[in-house]
């Protein structure tokens, strides 16, 4: 697969971060805030994990930068731009370079496998023709070869993880996020899709997920942003320490 825009094409300088939280705080309504001065940025191509202990915010921090929820204060920075500051007619541009698999996956169970992955290029506008062979590469690189007339509620936890992972990645994101993208899988399974994770980071994209399994973030080697309580406590590289950490 060569899914991934070259640098150029991205538009912004190769050499600054792909993602910038700066004194970055959320609550939701009026409530505490959930995250607290987080302050890190990520540098293009790089893999990261987000842990943590339960509540401590690492689904919000993905909804912050899949832009399905706002800062109370702070500034994110993607793709060299104040995402604040990107006018709202932008904003959906900005969120497909995005790809973003959801812990309960968001799959349409009335649509096989082959139409979910195809749906966000259909909705672009895409001709059956022009992705039919793209997608049907896509299904075969997750393992999905077989099952792509299967409709969702008819696959196994594993398989509708892997289908969820081929629909983010259909349009070519820059950034994939993934939200406990193993939480329901076994030993054997999670390493296959950590195996997904870590090729699409081969080919230029850059990956950040969340995860619980201390196993699995161990045996892959990369690098861990580890929230507590709302703060970040960082390690590994890409990333600044935030200030008294
Ligand atoms: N929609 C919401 N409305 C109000 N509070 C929320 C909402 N979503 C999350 N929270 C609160 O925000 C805090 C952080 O939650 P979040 O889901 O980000 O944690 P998490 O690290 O992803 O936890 P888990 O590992 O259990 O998925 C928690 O205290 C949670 O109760
Ligand atoms: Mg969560």
């Amino acid at each position: 697969m060569s899914r991934n825009r070259d640098a150029a094409s991205t538009g912004e300088s190769p050499a600054g971060p792909i993602l910038r939280f700066d004194g970055v705080g959320m609550r939701y309504g009026r409530a505490a805030e959930v995250l607290r001065d987080v302050n890190f940025d990520l540098a293009p191509g790089s893999f990261h994990f987000l842990t943590g202990p339960s509540g401590a915010g690492k689904s919000s921090l993905l909804k912050l930068i899949y832009l399905a929820e706002r800062p109370s204060r702070g500034t994110i920075e993607m793709f060299g731009r104040d995402v604040e500051a990107v006018a709202l007619a932008d904003r959906p541009f900005l969120r497909r370079r995005i790809g973003v698999v959801f812990q309960e996956f968001r799959l349409l169970d009335h649509l096989t496998a082959f139409d979910n992955v195809a749906l966000p290029l259909r909705i672009e506008g895409g001709k059956p023709e022009s992705y039919r062979a793209d997608v049907a590469e896509l299904l075969a690189w997750v393992g999905l070869k077989n099952r792509m007339h299967a409709l969702p509620p008819t696959l196994s936890g594993g398989e509708k993880q892997r289908l969820a992972i081929a629909r983010a990645v259909v349009n070519r994101p820059d950034i994939l996020l993934a939200d406990e993208p193993t939480g329901n899988v076994d030993d054997a399974h999670a390493l296959r899709i950590l195996k997904l994770f870590v090729e699409l980071n081969r080919l230029g994209t850059t990956v950040l997920i969340a995860s619980h399994d201390e196993d699995l973030v161990a045996r892959s080697g990369q690098p861990v942003l580890h929230l507590d309580k709302g703060r970040l406590r960082a390690f590994g590289r890409n990333v600044r320490q935030e200030p008294g950490a």
